[in-house]
């Protein structure tokens, strides 16, 4: 076990949320954009329209910049933010995918190089070469989705792996085909949103109408496309998750996934007829309403994962919940309860291991912090405060929170509590002790 990552009011989950959100802009950006680029430098070519590289350059560059500096830069920090917030989540994948990654890390070479000589070679090298460049950057980079949605989708739906501990079995799991669909059909919507912004900045009308025409259908079919993905989806999660979906998202993130696809549809259905009447400015707001999509669509697929950060092995605080045979893994609920969780983290101040009249508050202030605060804020304000829950409760009696404590595992979206029955009766004090 490994020291916990404190961030008040916020919760470590929600800062590596916040980055996560962002960096699928940059880097669906990057495995779809190209698609759209070579179709159009395909017809600069083939209908002798000079004007349109114009749009080819401009696209590269934002692709080079957005993508791949501020994309490699909130990947990086994806990393960071995840080693900290959960590394033994982090550590779980790593075990098991090191190999998926360094395949995805070899695609992303080839992707980072890519990008330079396709942008710097435009106009210098004969035109069959530079669509070839294209394509291979385009098929690379979209590979590297392929391989990182098998890691993803693995956290919510192992598959077969608990079982065999298989790499393929738990990579190609019930979900991987359709979020792979998914995303695939996502990317599209989300480069043509950008493709739109950067051809509202051409100066020349022909090309600005017919690269927004052409971008707005690609984003619009992309959109309904990726409506039958999710349809497909929803249908092959786990029957937990769909229960949770009922039970612990909020209405707010169901609206706001409805809401961004439908402003999208009706923006690419507006850039469509009237290309020339799109600005920047509602061409920024376009990403803006994106952003918002994604934000409720990720962290509904967090929330529906839950009591686990990879199911049916780790809970979200980071205490393993089953075995699993084939990696000699073995759960650990039944020994924390004997020896204590304070005494089993090694990061606990020497003075609490042993719980005593004088600290029994602090103490049960640092298994709160262990064993819940993956998913409560202990401030009064931020993600799921503990204090709200507690008042929610009206918790005012240690016994009644012990026994609430006792039932923890029976909630479908909370991990048991583990922990001996004097360190429960000190979290129960802690508990009561916020409903102030
Ligand atoms: C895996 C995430 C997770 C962990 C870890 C977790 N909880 Fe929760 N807890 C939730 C969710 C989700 C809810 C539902 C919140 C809501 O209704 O908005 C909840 C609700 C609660 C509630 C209110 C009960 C209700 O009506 O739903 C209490 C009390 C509570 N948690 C206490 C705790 C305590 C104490 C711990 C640590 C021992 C803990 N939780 C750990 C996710 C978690």
């Amino acid at each position: 076990m490994y020291p916990i990552w404190e961030v008040p009011h916020l919760s470590a989950g929600i800062v590596l949320a916040l980055i996560a959100t962002f960096h699928i802009l940059p880097s669906h950006l990057s495995v779809g954009a190209m698609w759209i680029n070579v179709y159009i430098e395909t017809k600069a070519y083939r209908e002798s329209r000079p004007d349109l590289l114009e749009f080819v350059k401009k696209y590269t560059l934002l692709l080079l910049v957005f993508a791949y500096v501020f994309g490699s830069l909130s990947g990086v920090g994806i990393w960071y933010a995840a080693t900290v917030a959960n590394p033994r989540g982090i550590s779980g994948l790593i075990h098991n995918y090191v190999w998926g990654w360094a395949t995805e890390w070899v695609f992303f070479i080839v992707e980072v190089t890519g990008i330079f000589i396709y942008y710097y070679t435009l106009g210098k090298v004969d035109r069959r070469t530079h669509l070839k460049i294209g394509w291979i950057f385009a098929v690379t980079s979209w590979i590297t989705m392929v391989i990182i949605t098998g890691i993803l989708s693995f956290m919510l739906s192992p598959g077969k792996w608990p079982e065999t501990g298989g790499f393929f079995d738990g990579f190609f799991n019930q979900t991987y085909w359709p979020q792979l669909f998914l995303r695939t059909a996502v990317m599209f919507a989300i480069s043509a949103t950008y493709a739109v912004a950067v051809a509202t900045r051409l100066k020349n009308d022909e090309a600005k109408r017919l690269v927004i025409r052409t971008a707005s259908q690609w984003g619009f079919a992309g959109l309904l496309i990726a409506s039958g993905a999710l349809f497909w989806y929803l249908k092959a999660l786990p029957e937990a998750s769909i229960g949770l979906m009922g039970m612990i998202v909020p209405q707010g993130l169901k609206n706001g996934i409805f809401a961004a696809w439908g402003a999208m549809l009706a923006y690419f259905l507006f850039a469509r007829l009237k290309p020339l009447s799109i600005k920047l400015v509602p061409a920024i707001a376009a990403i803006m309403v994106l952003f918002i999509g994604i934000w409720s669509t990720e962290r509904t697929r967090e929330m529906i994962r839950k009591p686990y950060v990879i199911s049916s092995y780790l809970y979200s605080n980071q205490v393993i919940g089953k075995d699993i045979a084939p990696k000699g893994v073995k759960a650990e609920i039944a020994r924390i309860n004997k020896e204590g969780i304070l005494r089993v983290s090694p990061f606990v101040p020497d003075g609490l291991r042993e719980i005593t009249d004088g600290n029994r508050l602090q103490a049960g202030r640092m298994i709160a912090l262990i064993e819940c605060s993956a998913c409560h804020v202990l401030d009064k304000t931020g993600l799921r405060p503990l204090p709200q829950m507690v008042k929610k409760l009206n918790l005012t009696d240690a016994a009644v929170a012990g026994n609430i404590l006792t039932a923890l595992g029976g909630f479908p979206y909370m991990p048991p509590f583990a922990g001996t029955e004097a360190e429960k009766a000190a979290l129960a004090a802690f508990l009561v002790s916020l409903n102030k």
